[in-house]
């Protein structure tokens, strides 16, 4: 108990500062380098029921975990171990609170939402769901929503009116998925509705997945637990992935593939435990052909030195869907240098456009039909092993260059680092051109 509450009040303490701080204007335009030019955003004011209040509640969700350790450090969780300087016990859903805390640093924040380019809602979507999903208003999840719309349409009516909410985005910690219970299912199956609403339809969601169809969502990268501060600590860790020796050719990290029916997780872990016990050194000076890190029931979750080590040792880990197409290891694994291996395109290539270029995938990672695995006998392993030295050295060297921009740095680090894209900047910078060019088609972009 006490841990938490010391967590959580000190964030609430620091956070309302910031917030303080933020709202009187440019106290963080230090930096004179900074060119605004399309990319003002007014941070819009919401009641704290949207977002601080929803942190307090942290460990009222029996059907869930108690997430309150997760909120220290602005959302980065608390450190791995005590003299830890970029690495956090980091869990996915709290991207609402470490993006919050990153627009609060934003270079170019505006009080008057009639300059903005872009209104940014700082309402923590993914813990409101939680009552919805896990707790007492599970069949009332067609109302997810509802009230922020009421209140963006009762107080200063205006901002909303300007440009119809088309400038408007927020962030939804989890996959699109888990919002778009069509209104219709009663009682639901799974999810809210909130991206099935009429409302919401001219909003931007920032979401860990979108789904396979054009919406207003856009998937963005799923947080890992590496937040360095500064230039230096994330040149060290580049150094170190560039050099880690890969004695592993191919990893899995993950659960599953125990199921009597066929898919591609069954099918890895039937490779992959075949080939284990085989101490014959392989091309490329592998020792192992094939290692699986078992993750089942969530075990590494908020433990990253249980996978991110096996990585760093790794050439290929593979990225087969599960509940869900997209999946955090592929982050974990881009972070450690160890080539993505994915079995269908929705695991990241028609996900993350802003961050991993869609026509640069095969320059970065292997694609393996998943059907082709399952139904048709293509040996993953084999596959891998045909892949010549030389260009597994070329994709790692393009993953080195990747690593900035799927990592969210630390708050208030370096500017050496904040001089570099990181997931933030380039979730922003796409927020702003697909609103732009929103606006532009609808005529609405007149200042
Ligand atoms: C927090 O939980 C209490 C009791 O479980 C509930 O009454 C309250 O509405 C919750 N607050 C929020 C912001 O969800
Ligand atoms: C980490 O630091 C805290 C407080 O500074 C201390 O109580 C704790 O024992 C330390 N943990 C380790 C593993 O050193
Ligand atoms: C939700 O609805 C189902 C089916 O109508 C019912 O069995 C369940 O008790 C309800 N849950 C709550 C929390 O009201
Ligand atoms: C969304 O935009 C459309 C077209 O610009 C507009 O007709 C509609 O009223 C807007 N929805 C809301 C909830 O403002
Ligand atoms: C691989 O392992 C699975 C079960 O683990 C087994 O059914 C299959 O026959 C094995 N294949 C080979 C080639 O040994
Ligand atoms: C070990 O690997 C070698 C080289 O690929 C292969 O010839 C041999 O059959 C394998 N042995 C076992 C026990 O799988
Ligand atoms: C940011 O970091 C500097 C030193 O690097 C420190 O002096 C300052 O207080 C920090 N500001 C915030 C808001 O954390």
């Amino acid at each position: 108990m006490a841990p938490c509450s010391f967590f959580t009040l000190f964030f609430f303490f620091f956070f309302l500062f910031n917030l303080a701080l933020s709202q009187q204007g440019s106290t963080f335009q230090s930096d004179r380098t900074v060119d605004c030019t399309d990319g003002w955003i007014h941070i819009r004011r919401l009641p704290t029921r949207f977002n601080l209040d929803l942190l307090g509640n942290c460990s009222e969700y029996p059907l869930f975990v108690n997430f309150c350790p997760y909120l220290a450090n602005h959302g980065f969780g608390q450190k791995t171990h005590n003299h830890s300087y970029s690495w956090y016990r980091t869990d996915a859903l709290m991207l609402e609170l470490i993006f919050h805390r990153r627009m609060l640093e934003y270079p170019c924040l505006t009080e008057d939402p009639n300059f903005a380019d872009a209104v940014y809602l700082p309402y923590y979507a993914s813990l409101d769901a939680l009552r919805y999903l896990h707790g007492p208003e599970v069949n009332s999840s067609t109302e997810h929503g509802l009230e922020l719309f009421e209140f963006l349409q009762e107080d200063e009516p205006g901002i909303w009116k300007r440009r119809l909410g088309h400038d408007h985005f927020l962030v939804m910690a989890r996959p699109a998925w888990d919002f778009s219970q069509p209104l219709e299912n009663d009682p639901p199956i799974w999810g809210t509705s909130f991206l099935e609403l009429p409302e919401f339809f001219n909003v931007t969601a920032l979401t860990l997945e979108s789904r396979a169809w054009p919406w207003q969502e856009h998937a963005i990268p799923y947080p890992t637990s590496f937040h360095p501060p500064n230039l230096a600590l994330l040149d060290s860790w580049l150094e170190r992935v560039r050099k880690s020796k890969r004695s592993t050719m191919t990893m899995f990290v993950g659960g599953g593939g125990n199921s009597a029916t066929p898919n591609i997780r069954r099918s890895i872990r039937n490779e992959c435990e075949n080939s284990t016990g085989n101490s014959t050194t392989y091309g490329g000076g592998y020792v192992k052909l094939c290692e699986i890190v078992d993750c089942s029931n969530g075990i590494c979750e908020h433990d990253p030195l249980k996978f991110m080590r096996p990585m760093l040792q790794a050439s290929f880990c593979l990225q087969p869907p599960g509940d869900t197409p997209t999946r955090r290891s592929t982050f974990d694994a881009i972070l450690a240098g160890c080539i993505p291996v994915f079995f269908e395109e929705q695991s990241a290539k028609t996900q993350y456009g802003w961050h991993l270029p869609e026509n640069e995938f095969e320059s970065f990672s292997v694609h393996i039909p998943k059907e082709e695995v399952v139904y048709k006998g293509m040996k993953i392993l084999n596959v891998l092993r045909g892949i010549p030295g030389s260009r597994v050295r070329r994709m790692r060297e393009k993953i080195l260059g990747l690593i900035p921009r799927v990592m969210y740095r630390k708050h208030n680090s370096s500017y050496g680092l904040r001089a570099k894209k990181d997931a933030f900047d380039i979730s922003i910078d796409g927020t702003l051109k697909r609103i732009q060019s929103r606006l532009e088609e609808l005529a609405l972009a007149d200042r």
